[in-house]
């Protein structure tokens, strides 16, 4: 019987959250947290997605049921049945290990392995990348109503990405970066609509007083010199431009006690940067570190009760692997 797997990374924002709504444009990278997937064959007469919050089914004919938290993905496996991909009772079974609600891409990269995993399994080997990362987005589009788009695409493509609202997300060609980052949780569910709404209040004040345009000119020079420092794999500007960027969201009103908490200990124990990352008001921040340095900082953060992912930005996207039993 055969038995196709599948391993997406979930993201962080480097730049630009917020701004992006407003017009301006972000930054994500893939990050070494996975969601997995695996599909086999069955005697039933439906595609079944179990995950650990529940489970869908689709039938033949594409109609998907289910619990809410799992109807997404029967809808990924819709798509790829759009995309022409065959009809086959199957089971995909889903786990992850990328944090829920913290605006790490969790809902994204589950999609990709399943869809990944099913498109595999349906066809006898990989799929193109492409076709994954359009179920991908039909199943991001049931979760949130009008994604961006950029979280499935780096999801499946993995790296970097620089995307503008209404424009496709492009994987931009980078050097894997010689730092690692911690994601430390804040503890806080992140709340995106509050959030936004904060941020877009501040900024007609900001516009209001005459210094909205010149904000908005900083965060986007700021994602060009990202760019520039990871091409060139200067890990220590990097840092320099995150805590820069952190206090720019700071000062739009989007932080939380914890996460200034979060930076200033990852400053104080020696980080390259630190920066919350996502809507904010909650969910995480993201810490650039190398070598010992990041040592210190985990043992700070967790010595104050954080929780804390130890990985790596830009790493690869889906992968893919069947196996013939
Ligand atoms: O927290 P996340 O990763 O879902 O990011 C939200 C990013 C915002 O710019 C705040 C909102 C948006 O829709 O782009």
């Amino acid at each position: 019987m055969r038995r196709c797997s599948a391993r997406a990374p979930g993201k962080v924002i480097l730049s630009g959250e917020h701004w992006v709504v407003h017009g301006g444009r972000a930054l994500a990278a893939a990050v070494g947290l996975y969601a997995r997937a695996t599909c086999t064959g069955w005697s039933g007469d439906r595609v079944v997605v179990e995950t650990p919050l529940g489970r869908a089914a689709v039938a033949s004919d594409g109609t998907v049921d289910g619990d809410a938290k799992a109807a997404p993905l029967g809808h990924a496996i819709r798509a790829a049945l759009e995309l022409g991909y065959r009809f086959m009772p199957s089971i995909c079974s889903v786990d992850s290990e990328i944090p829920v609600g913290a605006g790490l891409g969790s809902s994204a990269a589950t999609a990709v392995a399943v869809a990944a995993a099913y498109m595999a399994y349906a066809a006898g080997g990989p799929p193109e990348r492409e076709s994954v990362n359009r179920a991908a987005f039909e199943a991001e589009k049931v979760t949130h109503g009008k994604p961006s788009g950029v979280d499935n695409t780096v999801s499946t493509y993995g790296g970097f990405i620089l995307y503008r609202r209404g424009s496709r997300p492009e994987p931009l060609n980078m050097p894997r970066l010689d730092a690692e980052v911690l994601i430390a949780l804040s503890g806080v569910e992140r709340r995106t609509a509050e959030a936004v709404g904060r941020f877009t209040r501040r900024l007609e004040e900001l516009n209001n007083i005459g210094i909205g345009g010149s904000l908005a000119s900083l965060a986007d020079k700021i994602t060009s010199l990202m760019l520039e420092a990871i091409a060139r794999g200067d890990a220590a500007t990097l840092g320099t431009l995150l805590r820069v960027s952190h206090g720019i969201l700071n000062a739009m009103g989007v932080s939380h006690e914890r996460l200034e908490e979060i930076v200033h200990i990852a400053e104080r124990a020696g980080a390259l940067g630190a920066k919350l990352t996502g809507a904010g008001m909650g969910g995480a921040a993201i810490v650039l570190c190398r070598g010992d340095g990041c040592a210190a900082v985990l043992h700070s953060l967790q010595s104050r009760g954080y929780r804390v992912l130890q990985t790596a930005l830009g790493v690869d996207g889906v992968e893919i692997t069947c196996e013939q039993s």
